[in-house]
């Protein structure tokens, strides 16, 4: 068998004649069934990418692996998920990198953290709820692989609580109060390491600026992102009527220069070695 043909174990995505998605994990005994009959998983075990199989009563099927995406909106989820429009850019703004050593919390339904564990990050996770670190690390074994565990770790605690880790590169907040965890953030995390919260609200994310603020984090930026599709079909070339408006905010900030060690105060040539102007600092 190539590694183009698809095995037992591996996910796939079976689309109808509408391109409607249908995520399966194969399995040799089981069957897929739909309105129009069924194909056993044994007819696309072997099969290549791209294949067309025919159900038992004739409706076409056509095989494809799930993108990262696709698998995130199809998973089974615990809590709300964040969604790719939102993680394509968070993993610009956080700069999510091989080896980076990332605090996460919560963790949710796992679907950032699939994001960022397949950019090569070591992630410990804080969550409060068993059944959510479960379902995140079953996602994240489905679709990175058993392996990808070691490099995920998640423990049950309250993150507004401490964060015990130290010299961490990110940390990454999607919580209801997340100001709560930024006084534990600022010891947690390396000099220019990054702090990104996500919320719905933007109310909270006034309170998470304020506290960013408080605790001498620099280069805050809040954004949202607005992903309109269009619809392109002959003459009718416009966008599309219905979009999802609104998901939430984005904020990241760096954590500012260590205190000069005789002074106990940030000094001029730390901000400059940070390139961080003077306006830009709190009291
Ligand atoms: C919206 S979900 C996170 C979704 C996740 N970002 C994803 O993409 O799948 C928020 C999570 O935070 C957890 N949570 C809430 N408060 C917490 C706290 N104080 N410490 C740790 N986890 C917490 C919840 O149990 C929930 O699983």
């Amino acid at each position: 068998m190539t590694s183009h043909q698809l095995a037992a174990g591996e996910l796939v995505l079976l689309l109808d004649s509408k391109a409607r998605r249908y995520l399966v994990t194969l399995t040799e005994g089981k069957e897929f069934h739909s309105h129009s009959g069924y194909i056993t998983h044994a007819e696309i075990i072997g099969a290549y990418e791209g294949d067309t199989l025919r159900s038992t009563r004739g409706a076409s099927y056509t095989v494809m692996r799930p993108t990262l995406s696709e698998f995130i909106l199809k998973m089974p989820r615990g809590a709300q998920v964040i969604y790719p429009k939102d993680i394509g850019p968070i993993l610009m703004m956080a700069d999510l990198g091989p080896g980076l050593r990332v605090l996460e919390s919560g963790v949710g339904s796992g679907a950032l953290s699939m994001a960022m564990l397949r950019c090569g990050a070591e992630i410990v996770g804080y969550e409060i709820r068993e059944e959510f670190a479960d379902r995140a690390r079953e996602n994240v074994a489905k679709f990175l692989g058993e392996g990808v565990l070691d490099r995920y770790r998640i423990e049950l605690r309250d993150c507004y609580e401490g964060i015990d880790e130290h010299d961490l590169d990110r940390v990454i907040l999607d919580l209801p109060e997340p100001w709560k965890a930024v006084p534990h953030a600022a010891t947690a995390l390396r000099p220019g390491g990054l702090i990104l919260g996500y919320s719905p609200s933007i109310v909270q994310v006034i309170q998470f600026r304020n506290a960013l603020k408080a605790h001498r984090f620099v280069l805050p930026e809040t954004i949202e992102v607005l992903n309109r599709g269009w619809y392109l079909e002959g003459a009718a070339v416009r966008p599309d009527h219905r979009m999802v408006a609104h998901t939430g905010f984005l904020t990241v900030a760096r954590r500012g220069p260590r205190l000069d060690p005789l002074t106990e105060v940030v000094t001029d040539e730390l901000l400059d070695l940070l390139g961080v102007q003077d306006e830009e600092q709190p009291s």
